[in-house]
């Protein structure tokens, strides 16, 4: 077996409170080995965040396969350019740089939101499915991912759409619904909002819903009032760390 082909790339998931890694098995989409999960150091600032992923991937059998990371941030070729949610000092990191530097692996930084709409495109809610896909993941932020016919428009950014005048995640975000107590009802009317907005703009095939909320789809997809179909995303917390492995994969080939 050659050097390249020897193990399994890697995904790190880098979250506000935790940073979560696993092997990724690409053929079926999930984990390898059991995640591992660290918290976030505070304040996370690249340099510091570069000793955790050092740490995690020390954790594991060494390969020599890429290694994907997730930020949720704007990301181009491997510079961070925006950190809405995150420490300033990531805007103008070279994070791929830095972390193939700290780490000694072939690492690939991706906007969180697209490492989870690429993971649902290829092996959860939107399989197979072809035309326009919007991925959005409901957290802290809104996260977005654009996918048609299966190949990712990226930092697509959707959740800093302005709406009445307002950056839409302020209001729509499941943090909104936590920060003002809102119930399902009332929050689903301005995902409704915020929905028809997407649709009036891009006339999607079809929105996935994902972020830790998912798992409640019940309770507010069927309120949510749109035409186009809205379905709940099914890889669940796997998105983040399967969707890295996958982009770094196809970055470095
Ligand atoms: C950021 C995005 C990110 C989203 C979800 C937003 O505030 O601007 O880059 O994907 O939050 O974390």
């Amino acid at each position: 077996m050659t050097a390249k082909g020897s193990g399994l790339p890697f995904g790190i998931d880098f979250g506000g409170s935790g940073i979560k890694g696993a092997p990724v098995d690409l053929a079926r989409g999930g984990f390898a080995a059991e995640r591992v999960r660290i918290d976030t150091p505070q304040p996370s600032t690249p340099e510091a965040v570069a000793e955790v992923f050092a740490a995690l991937l020390g954790t594991f059998p060494r390969s020599e396969e890429p290694v994907g990371v997730t930020v949720p941030g704007v990301v181009v070729k491997g510079v961070v350019h925006s950190a809405a949610n995150i420490d300033k000092h990531w805007i103008g990191e070279d994070a791929d740089r830095l972390f193939t530097e700290r780490t000694g692996r072939d690492v690939h930084v991706v906007n969180d939101a697209d490492a989870a709409g690429l993971a649902e495109v290829r092996y959860g809610a939107a399989k197979g499915r072809r035309g326009l896909v919007i991925v959005t993941t409901l957290g802290t932020g809104i996260g977005s991912a654009l996918v048609y016919d299966g190949v990712l428009v990226p930092n697509s950014e959707l959740g800093h759409l302005e709406i009445e005048g307002h950056d839409a995640e302020k209001g729509a975000a499941s943090s909104a619904k936590e920060r003002e107590d809102l119930s399902w009802h009332e929050w689903a009317k301005r995902l409704t909002t915020y929905y028809r907005k997407l649709e009036q703009l891009f006339s999607p095939e079809l929105f996935v819903v994902g972020g830790g909320v998912s798992k409640r789809a019940d309770k507010f997809l069927p309120l949510v009032d749109i035409e186009t179909e809205i379905i709940p995303a099914q890889l669940r917390n796997a998105a983040g760390i399967v969707g890295a492995a996958l982009y770094a994969t196809e970055a470095s080939d």
